[in-house]
């Protein structure tokens, strides 16, 4: 088995410079895109009360080795797991566990294949059984958040037009952007250049007023677009694991994320479900 940390002469290093691709590299993003959002489609009808996070997880590991791909995330810091799966009050990297999940249980699944050397990185939000109205407001306005960064996306608009979009839509409705974790470079590296952060602007405490970057977008830029949303405070306390991320206040947490590409005139998304299951409730467009 070949696990992401087997680095070879090949693997590119971090280098803080924003790396252009060509146009071939699409392709390669097109492939290991599309196999992780067809994971997720795989996942629709198996998420439901009385499973496990570990056996959702299981599910996973095997149709990723069932590909001929690779998990990036077994292996990955440290981390044995072929998802992150996020319940609940969980904003991110929440580890797959015994845990039974019951009706109204809201969750991310966050799955990242290496196809070709090149990154798939994608996750959406899951119900099990029926969420509450509040619940499901906010997995909506997560999702058009999300959307709604991707389509400032293109060559000569910056970073900070990306979380002006994010920002407007999540605190129009009453939620709030958390600013401890950000979207990310990612082709044949997992996490490159850019911090690709969902906000514009807020005030900090302590360090006062933060702005995002004013970076502006070149065609070519690969990119991961992922906020995460929260119903009440953004504020993040971190678990004993190292790995979970919760809301201070315990509020519910929604995250949707895409691996996208600059192109000419705006973006390709290159996780985008093959089954048209990207956006909540999942039913597919007739
Ligand atoms: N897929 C996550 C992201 O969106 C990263 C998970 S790293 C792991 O960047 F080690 F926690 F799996
Ligand atoms: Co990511
Ligand atoms: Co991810």
């Amino acid at each position: 088995m070949q696990y992401a940390i087997d680095a070879t002469d090949e693997t590119p290093v971090r280098s803080g410079d924003i790396r252009i691709h060509q146009p071939e590299d699409f392709d390669g993003m097109k492939k290991a895109g599309a196999l992780s959002a067809s994971c997720l489609d795989m996942l629709t009808d198996y998420v439901a009360p009385g499973i496990t996070t570990a056996q959702i997880d299981a599910r996973v590991r095997e149709f990723v080795l069932d590909s001929g791909a690779v998990s990036a995330t077994i292996g990955y810091r440290g981390y044995r797991h072929a998802t992150c799966i996020s319940l609940n009050h969980v904003i991110c990297h929440g580890i797959p566990s015994e845990k039974v999940l019951k009706n109204g249980d809201i969750m991310n699944i966050d799955v990242t294949v290496i196809v070709d050397g090149w990154h798939g990185d994608t996750s959406r939000m899951f119900f099990a059984g029926e969420p509450k109205v509040k619940a499901r407001r906010l997995v909506e306005t997560t999702y058009d958040a999300m959307m709604a960064g991707i389509n400032v996306v293109k060559p000569g608009a910056t970073l900070r037009d990306i979380g002006a979009a994010i920002q407007k839509i999540a605190e129009g409705a009453g939620f709030s952007v958390v600013r401890d974790f950000c979207g990310h470079g990612v082709g044949r590296l997992f996490h490159d250049a850019p911090n690709v952060v969902h906000y514009a602007e807020y005030r900090d405490r302590f360090a006062g007023v933060q702005r995002a970057p004013l970076t502006e977008l070149k065609e070519g830029m690969f990119f991961t677009i992922e906020p995460m949303i929260n119903e009440g405070k953004p504020d993040v306390r971190m678990m004993k694991d190292g790995w979970t991320a919760v809301t201070r206040d315990k509020s519910l947490s929604a995250q949707f994320e895409h691996s996208i590409g600059v192109t000419k005139n705006g973006c390709e998304i290159f996780t985008k479900s093959p089954k048209d299951l990207d956006r909540p409730p999942y039913a597919p467009a007739k």
